[in-house]
């Protein structure tokens, strides 16, 4: 499966941060009321760095880790200040951190073949043990009820230099959501065709909760972040880890 290549992550970037951009006043507001304030936030899924842009013009380090190479290649670009890594968040070497962020439902994302409920589920503990006592850990997910089961939406979406047709499929009973991305960039007097097809992992809230909480995080669900209110079948989770943490 190809994962946001040179077209497509140049697509999002220009196309459809606007997700990010909604939440990060929220995400912002959300540091600071759990006392966070400067540190450092690892933004897994970071994209093409717009979050991590906005944290270290707010004065906080950021490490964005990201698997494609394209995506970081223009987060580089866009937040120098900032660090990045490419490779699966499912399976990183994670540093010592305040708060740990994945915005625009990355953790849904069945690119690493090793992903599924048990591999996040080890992901939430892995988050657990880098973070501080008190550190966050928010992402947002997309839940089942994205379409009527097996039946294909079609949508076309346009910029200045880009145009996508999309494909979009649900099958509940594998809980799996298929994007199919057909897109064309403009190349000087051409359009370049290039196609990817992204498969999500369809978690609930409540499930995820509960592995939240065996890992050892107090957690809970909210439906935007901050005035940023999500259409249904999409949540937010914010996970802390207490403050006298339990060793586990
Ligand atoms: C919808 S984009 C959101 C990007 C960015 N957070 C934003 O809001 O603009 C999802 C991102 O997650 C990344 N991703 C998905 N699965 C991943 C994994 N296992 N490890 C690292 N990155 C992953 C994709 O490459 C992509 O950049």
């Amino acid at each position: 499966m190809n994962a946001y290549e040179a077209d497509l992550a140049y697509i999002h970037d220009t196309g459809f941060t606007r997700f990010v951009n909604r939440a990060a006043p929220g995400l912002l507001r959300l540091l600071w009321q759990k006392g966070i304030r400067k540190g450092l936030v690892v933004d897994a899924g970071c994209g093409s760095g717009v979050w991590a842009r906005v944290l270290t013009d707010h004065g906080y380090a950021a490490l964005g880790i990201d698997i494609s190479r394209a995506m970081i290649r223009l987060a580089r670009q866009h937040a120098p200040a900032a660090k990045f890594r490419i490779g699966s968040f499912l399976d990183a070497e994670l540093p010592n951190c305040d708060a740990v962020t994945s915005i625009g439902e990355c953790v849904n994302y069945a690119f690493d073949p090793q992903s599924g409920l048990a591999s996040l589920a080890r992901f939430f503990h892995r988050v657990y043990a880098a973070l501080r006592a008190g550190g966050i850990f928010v992402f947002d997910i997309v839940e089942p009820g994205q379409a009527p089961n097996g039946e294909i939406q079609k949508r076309f979406l346009e910029g200045p230099d880009w145009a996508i047709l999309l494909e979009v499929r649900e099958d509940r009973k594998r809980k799996m959501l298929e994007r199919r991305i057909v897109s064309f960039r403009r190349t000087g007097t051409l359009y370049r065709r290039t196609e990817e097809i992204h498969r999500l992992h369809l978690y609930t809230s409540a499930q995820l909760m509960a592995e939240l909480k065996l890992a050892g995080f107090e957690a809970q669900a909210l439906s935007g972040y901050g005035r940023f209110r999500f259409a249904p079948a999409h949540a937010v989770l914010v996970a802390r880890k207490p403050a006298a943490a339990v060793l586990t």
